[in-house]
């Protein structure tokens, strides 16, 4: 296959942030809770993820960057690195440091079983952690906020947030992972005295103001919620899993997740260094946009705004017809003429996420501006492959077993750090 240019492949991102000089506008906002671009007179704009960069004070992740993470390890780097969905980063580099001394670290991620099932947005992280962990062959633990989305959530129970979480971890074996190296855990099951310790020390650092100034809390929420975040903090020191690191509090992790849960990671790199533990670095992914429209997140909570992974093939077509956003011309005389534009259009950017072959993306991309390609074809494209994603995945679920699920979450099942260590000489 001939490789696209790597120029046209990262500029292929969302840029519809034209905001003009009218009157009504407010600003974006991007929390752990809540994803809403810009207004300008009640129209919802893309959100503007450089924006997002400068204000939460990340780095963008350049072809320098790219360059060295293929130099150091001799991988091309992944579709979501070079079509700039991981776009941002925190000390990506001294991971890589690490990595080319042969010192270990390891990667965290998480996700809060708000519902059974998760949504394609939600793969994305994942899809991506497996092929990191496949490139730096590093123990990859996976938190399950049961807690936060019993916090989070008042219509939810403890007894459904814990099966919620129990499911998606059959979701996440889906994906392909191997319990010698991966670690599922439910806050539930696995508030143990060495994670609770790091949760103690962590939330002593934290202030209530601290907690109001980077999440907004208010008075009239939970202490619970305030509290929470220490929760999220402490995965990322190696001393909350002595079954894997034998008590070394000295092994940095990289976190990969949405950039919404920045705030999280900004307090506990802060908090890091008082405690005097290695800063977690971290790489962000942009959303995945909601059937509606490119100024907002594919959410669990609104049905029609996301394709779930238990959704069957018909339902999936019937979404992206009936829902999918389109920046396609008003009629197709129009949209002959004048072509479609790529950047807001849904069925384009959820195959930005989902087609892995670069040139038919890029000539995708410059038909649907041509109008040579209509709306109809592109959706009709985009649910082929959502189709074929969602459906392989349901076959691999299948086939994982109640056993499977259980060697995950077991924290003594053998991955201690000293075997795979032993294992890779
Ligand atoms: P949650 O369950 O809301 O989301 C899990 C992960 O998926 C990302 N995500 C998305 N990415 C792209 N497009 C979307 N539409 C979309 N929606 C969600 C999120 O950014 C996140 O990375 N509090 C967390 C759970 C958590 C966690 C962590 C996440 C605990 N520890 C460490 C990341 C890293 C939560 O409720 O995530
Ligand atoms: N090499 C081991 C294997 O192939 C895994 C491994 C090696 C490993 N080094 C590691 C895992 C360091 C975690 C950390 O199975």
């Amino acid at each position: 296959m001939t490789q696209a240019p790597q120029e046209s492949l990262a500029n292929l991102s969302i840029e519809e942030n034209s905001a003009t000089t009218t009157a009504e506008v407010s600003e974006q906002r991007v929390t752990p809770w809540e994803v809403e671009g810009a207004k300008v007179d009640g129209k919802v704009l893309a959100i503007d993820y450089d924006k997002l960069t400068e204000q939460f004070g990340t780095r963008k992740i350049d072809d320098e960057l790219l360059a060295r993470f293929e130099r150091v390890t001799g991988h091309k780097p992944h579709c979501y690195l070079r079509r700039g969905i991981f776009f941002s980063h925190r000390d990506l580099g001294k991971i890589l440091d690490r990595y080319e001394q042969g010192k270990p670290f390891y990667v965290y991620t998480g996700r809060g079983p708000s519902r059974g099932h998760m949504h394609i947005g939600h793969m994305m992280p994942f899809v991506f952690c497996k092929w990191l962990q496949d490139v730096f062959d590093v123990p990859l633990v996976i938190q399950l906020t049961d807690d936060e989305k019993f916090l989070f959530k008042n219509d939810l129970t403890l007894e459904q947030t814990y099966e919620y979480a129990r499911n998606t971890v059959r979701e996440i074996a889906a994906v392909g992972f191997r319990p010698e190296k991966t670690f599922i855990f439910s806050d539930l099951d696995y508030m143990n005295s060495a994670f609770y310790r790091n949760v103690l020390k962590v939330s002593r650092c934290i202030t209530t103001s601290m907690a109001k100034a980077t999440f907004g809390f208010k008075d009239s929420d939970s202490i619970g919620k305030l509290h929470f975040v220490s929760v999220e903090a402490s995965p990322s020191f190696s001393n909350s899993f002595p079954q894997i690191f034998g008590g070394r509090k000295d092994i940095p992790c990289l976190i990969p997740c949405g950039i919404d849960q920045d705030p999280y990671f900004r307090l506990t790199r802060d908090v890091a260094q008082k405690l005097k533990y290695p800063k977690p670095s971290l790489i962000h992914a942009v959303f995945l946009p909601a059937l509606q429209g490119p100024g907002s997140k594919m959410s669990s909570s609104i049905d029609s705004s996301a394709i779930f992974m238990d959704d069957s093939a018909a339902k999936i077509k019937n979404k992206i017809n009936r829902h999918a956003f389109s920046g396609g011309g008003a009629t197709l005389q129009e949209h002959r003429e004048k072509g479609g534009n790529p950047d807001v259009d849904v069925p384009y950017q959820y195959l930005r996420f989902f087609l892995e072959d670069d040139d038919e993306l890029l000539a995708i991309h410059k038909g649907y501006k041509r109008g040579e390609i209509t709306t109809g074809e592109i959706k009709a494209i985009c649910i082929r492959e959502l189709q074929k994603f969602v459906g392989e995945f349901q076959e691999r679920e299948r086939a994982i077993t109640p056993e499977q699920v259980a060697d995950f979450m077991d924290p003594n099942y053998p991955r201690h750090f000293e075997i795979l260590v032993e294992k890779k000489k």
